[in-house]
């Protein structure tokens, strides 16, 4: 996380702060809309964050305010219901947390600042959440596990932002750390950490700058057909579902419920492969896989849109000759950015075709990063 956010945030407030909080937004390498599904998914915390600083203010009153965003005023002396300005509720869904673990929050203000890009399929709402427990943590003096502010930061999203998430970015929100990949088991929820640091391998975060209004719904629909499906095959958990059995019962199934149904099984079955590749250091195989996802998550799933097409379709232009080794798209999708994996070597001349071509393929002027595994939520103060 680069300082200069963090002056930022400190100039924002108009007493010294006592307590800083940080949480960064992440990337997916592979393992879409399955956690949800039992699945498992292979994401990372990237070194773009959310930062808050803050100042007790001896009242039961929080102010807020980040730049661009009207100020909001909580009353922490009341139970917390969904309220304007929007962005504010996550962080009130937060609060209302640690309100029901029985926590009384002491009056604060605060200044919010981010390097995440919203809208991006780069978690910028968890990095709201996961920043808010952490700092909350620090005013109140007390730490959860990792998992229990993980659990929380989702629960904030499901009732006060309204949108059925997984545990996918919550957990690599919190438990990210600096070269390493957060694989997560969602039926057990378990989290392994998975070293990725070769130098020579680079991963390239494209944001298509495009944001298609159906997502939301688009959301709850998927996780709907998800749910249908599991009841029509007749089983408990996804982990039990074999591709055979959803050909079985193609047509039963109907369209677009098996199609959904084809992803979750093989996209289950690719992350467990991606596992195996990336403990092989096959990174040729890892791209295939990555491909693949993409692939199925267009077809089957229908999440992807144009502009992410377009955005992996140069990428797989480039191709190995190139230095890609494979790309998809990451995050929720219905826009948001694609994710690239590629040689380290190679990954200026791949960031400026992307950047290039698809500017001229869309008048969309994107924004383009490398990212590397980087530190999950912490209290920098
Ligand atoms: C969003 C959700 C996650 C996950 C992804 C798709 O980011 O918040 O829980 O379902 O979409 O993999």
């Amino acid at each position: 996380m680069p300082d200069p956010l963090i002056a930022q945030a400190l100039a924002g407030l108009t007493s010294p702060a006592t307590v800083i909080a940080a949480a960064p937004g992440r990337v997916n390498l592979i393992g879409e809309h399955i956690d949800y599904c039992d699945g498992f998914v292979m994401p990372f915390a990237i070194d773009r964050s959310i930062v808050i600083a803050a100042a007790k203010n001896d009242s039961t009153i929080a102010h807020l305010r980040s730049e661009g965003m009207p100020d909001a005023v909580i009353d922490l002396s009341v139970p917390q219901q969904i309220g304007e300005p929007h962005w504010a509720n996550y962080v009130r869904g937060v609060i209302a947390g640690f309100q029901q673990l029985g926590h009384l929050i002491p009056g604060f203000d605060a200044c919010f600042v981010s390097s995440v890009p919203g809208g991006a399929g780069l978690s910028s709402s968890a990095a709201l959440e996961c920043a808010t427990a952490t700092l909350l943590e620090g005013l109140l003096g007390v730490s959860l596990s990792k998992k229990q502010k993980a659990l929380l930061c989702q629960k904030a999203e499901h009732e006060f932002a309204k949108v059925p998430c997984g545990i996918m970015d919550q957990f690599a929100s919190t438990f990210g750390e600096k070269d390493k990949l957060v694989m997560i088991d969602c039926r057990s929820a378990e989290v392994t950490l998975v070293p990725f640091e070769n130098p020579d391998l680079a991963v390239i975060i494209a944001n298509t700058n495009v944001h298609h209004q159906l997502s939301d719904g688009g959301y709850a629909m998927r996780r709907k057909h998800t749910e249908e499906a599991l009841e029509l095959l007749g089983k408990s958990s996804w982990r039990d579902v074999s591709l055979a059995d959803v050909e079985e019962k193609w047509s039963a199934l109907g369209d677009p419920v098996n199609r959904r149904a084809r992803h979750v099984v093989t996209e289950i079955a690719r992350t467990q492969e991606a596992a195996q590749a990336l403990a092989l250091n096959d990174y040729l195989l890892l791209g295939k896989l990555m491909d693949a996802s993409h692939d199925s998550l267009r077809d089957d799933f229908e999440v992807s849109c144009a502009e992410l097409d377009v955005m992996v379709n140069i990428a797989r232009e480039v191709g190995m000759s190139g230095g890609v080794y494979g790309a998809r798209m990451t995050g929720g999708g219905f826009g948001g950015s694609t994710v690239t994996l590629c040689l380290s070597e190679k990954a200026s001349a791949i960031m400026q075709a992307l950047q290039e071509r698809y500017r001229a393929a869309t008048g969309i002027e994107p924004e383009i990063f490398c990212s590397r595994p980087s530190a999950g939520a912490r209290l920098v103060l």
